[in-house]
């Protein structure tokens, strides 16, 4: 199967773990739009779903689905959404659709975070994919030379602006053993809106797309 087509299986899977009538959780990318399309063609019946991109927004929308803003909202049942990287405890690095702070607050308002995701995602440790930081303008280089001191390179991703309005540093050569003490570290620098490790907000279930099928993660 192609990448593409894995991304369809998962999509496709997931739709089996939404609960009719509920508000969902909708995370962004192409593997979240094939779920989407699936969960449409599926006609689950839904009181609506929070978005975490404009441009997840605006497919739901296309499909009938009502958008409802999440400050509307007490507690999501599911959140399902992407991931740039998971490992073996369901550490995820996440972002590079530039909707991580979006994603976050999502997952925070959800109790189960559900991430879909082909077999490349996959690795034992994370921190091969550019880890992507939304950042403040001005604190931008500051937060580079911070990353410079633990040995990564931060980069400001060319022409992108998140649906905030602030750029994004992918932050290349960091090995993240410790996924929740980072996360918790980067939190502390002043500048930074979000960075792309969910550790606190980790996948409790994976739907895998593998050759020989999805395979479900519990973490
Ligand atoms: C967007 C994300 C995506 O979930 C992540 O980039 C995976 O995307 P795709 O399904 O297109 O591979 O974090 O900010």
């Amino acid at each position: 199967m192609t990448q593409d087509e894995l991304k369809a299986a998962v999509g496709r899977a997931a739709v089996a773990l939404v609960t009719p009538g509920s508000v969902l959780g909708v995370g962004t990318g192409s593997t979240v739009n094939k779920f989407i399309d699936a969960l449409a063609e599926a006609r689950v019946p839904l009181k609506g779903a929070v978005s975490s991109s404009e441009q997840s927004t605006q497919r739901l929308k296309a499909h009938g689905i009502a958008v409802l803003e999440a400050h509307n909202v007490d507690r999501l049942a599911v959140y399902v959404d992407g991931a740039d990287e998971i490992d073996p405890r369901g550490f995820m690095i996440k972002g590079g659709g530039a909707a991580l702070t979006r994603e976050k607050i999502v997952a925070d308002l959800a109790d189960r975070f559900v991430c879909i995701a082909d077999e490349s995602k996959q690795v034992a440790v994370l921190g091969a994919f550019p880890l992507p930081v939304e950042v403040i303008p001005m604190a931008a280089a500051q937060v580079a030379r911070r990353f410079a001191a633990l040995g990564g390179q931060a980069t400001a991703r060319p022409g992108v602006l998140t649906d905030n309005g602030h750029p994004i540093l992918d932050v290349r050569g960091l090995r993240i053993e410790d996924p929740l003490a980072l996360e918790a570290e980067i939190n502390q620098w002043p500048g930074v809106v979000t960075v792309g490790i969910f550790a606190r907000h980790k996948a409790h279930t994976c739907l895998l797309g593998c050759s020989t099928g999805v395979r479900t993660l519990v973490f």
